[in-house]
């Protein structure tokens, strides 16, 4: 029986191609299909610049730094996330803050963004998260962070190929500092690991490229030291400086192929995925106690995740026997997410249960089903059968 996962990349001939080719003809690491994945992508989006790195996360990391946050900076970002969205912040220093969710988009809610900066009176950054795929709203967003002179840095490791309401594709940073994507392999495309950092800030754009690599000089940063730069009257060749404390957060240019191949598949990818979702809500509509979350902008959303709320006590069926019953038929389905500040390590921070009540609430009756390009009709029924049976 085959299994079906929650999601799953897809891999043809061209992808491996692709890969082999570097592998064969040009350099590992720091060579051409880096570049030419950022410009690709950075076109795609509408963005002026781009600049790729090892993960989603290290994009994150990057963008908190160039953003320069710090001690005492509130960042604000969703509870319904992956940990990485919020470990972020901590990561250069700063403080970790939630606003909670809207029940209908599952993204964290403007008027709840709004109350906690009222209450938390100063704002460093915000960090919306476009959860599933489904874009935040943004020029709401970017309206609050004027008040408080907020930077944002848009969350969308799930959104490539999302479309704003307002017109766009995410990541053109229109109403934000940065944006952030992931090409982890469960996500729309897949480099192995990988992340990128949009922008169209030029002071932005070279701060994260020296970042990624160290904090060295790159493009054309003037020397600092000029009597170890130059001799002669000319640069010294073999003459680098370090300017500010950067990490390694190169990618290759085998993952940078792999994705670049990938990203002539986007718009088929999208299409499924669409699809996907299309032929969930038609068959769930009308059931009693599973609805399909995030019903609101279809057609702008990524659909990386499908998602849906069950009354679990109402089936008398706990999520553990659900997922359990799903299970033995070769079905593993996920829960996106635990809350961030239900975790452990951030309770011990001080966030505890009750904190964020929608977020809570929707976490009880969440459940991700599988959702990704190559998901067969055929086992979509299977999914959507057994599912069926289970509820009515
Ligand atoms: C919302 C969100 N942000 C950030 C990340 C981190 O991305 P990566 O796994 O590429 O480090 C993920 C990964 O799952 C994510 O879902």
């Amino acid at each position: 029986m085959e299994k079906i996962p929650y999601g799953k990349h897809y891999i043809d001939e061209d992808d491996i191609q692709s890969v082999v080719n570097v592998l064969r003809n040009a350099p590992l690491t720091q060579g051409p299909k880096v570049e030419e994945f950022e410009r690709t992508v950075a076109d795609y989006v509408g963005a002026k610049y781009a600049v790729a790195v090892s993960s989603g996360t290290a994009a994150l990391h990057l963008a908190c730094m160039a953003a320069e946050l710090g001690q005492g900076d509130n960042v604000i970002t969703s509870p319904n996330t992956f940990v990485a969205s919020a470990n972020c912040v901590l990561y250069v220093g700063a403080t970790p803050q939630f606003a909670d969710i809207d029940a209908d988009t599952l993204n964290i809610s403007p008027v709840s963004l709004s109350k906690k900066c009222i209450k938390l009176g100063k704002v460093a950054a915000i960090i919306p998260v476009h959860f599933g795929g489904l874009p935040c709203d943004m020029p709401e967003i970017k309206e609050i962070a004027n008040q408080y002179g907020a930077k944002i840095i848009e969350d969308a490791s799930h959104a490539l190929g999302a479309t704003y309401p307002h017109g766009g594709k995410v990541g053109n940073c229109a109403h934000s500092d940065m944006t952030v994507f992931s090409f982890h392999p469960v996500k729309i495309i897949a480099a192995g690991e990988g992340g990128m950092i949009t922008t169209n800030d030029e002071s932005i754009y070279r701060k994260l490229l020296r970042l990624r690599s160290h904090g060295i000089n790159k493009l054309d940063d003037e020397f600092e030291c000029h009597e170890e730069a130059f001799s002669e009257g000319a640069t010294n060749p073999w003459y680098y400086e370090m300017l500010e404390l950067g990490f390694n957060y190169r990618i290759t240019d085998i993952q940078a192929a792999l994705a670049l191949s990938q990203l002539g598949k986007l718009s088929q990818f999208l299409q499924k995925r669409r699809q996907v979702a299309k032929t969930y809500d038609n068959v769930f509509n009308g059931l009693k106690n599973i609805v399909p979350a995030q019903l609101v902008g279809r057609e702008n959303n990524a659909h990386h995740l499908y998602v849906v709320r069950i009354q679990f006590e109402k089936l008398g069926i706990t999520r553990r026997q659900f997922m359990n019953k799903l299970i033995e038929r070769g079905i593993i389905c996920q829960v996106h997410y635990i809350p961030v500040h239900l975790q452990p390590y951030y309770r011990n921070l001080g966030y505890k249960r009750g904190d964020y009540p929608i977020t809570e609430y929707y976490y009880q009756q969440a459940l991700s089903l599988p959702e990704y390009y190559s998901l067969s009709s055929e086992n979509q029924y299977r999914v959507v059968d057994l599912i069926k049976a289970i509820v009515t």
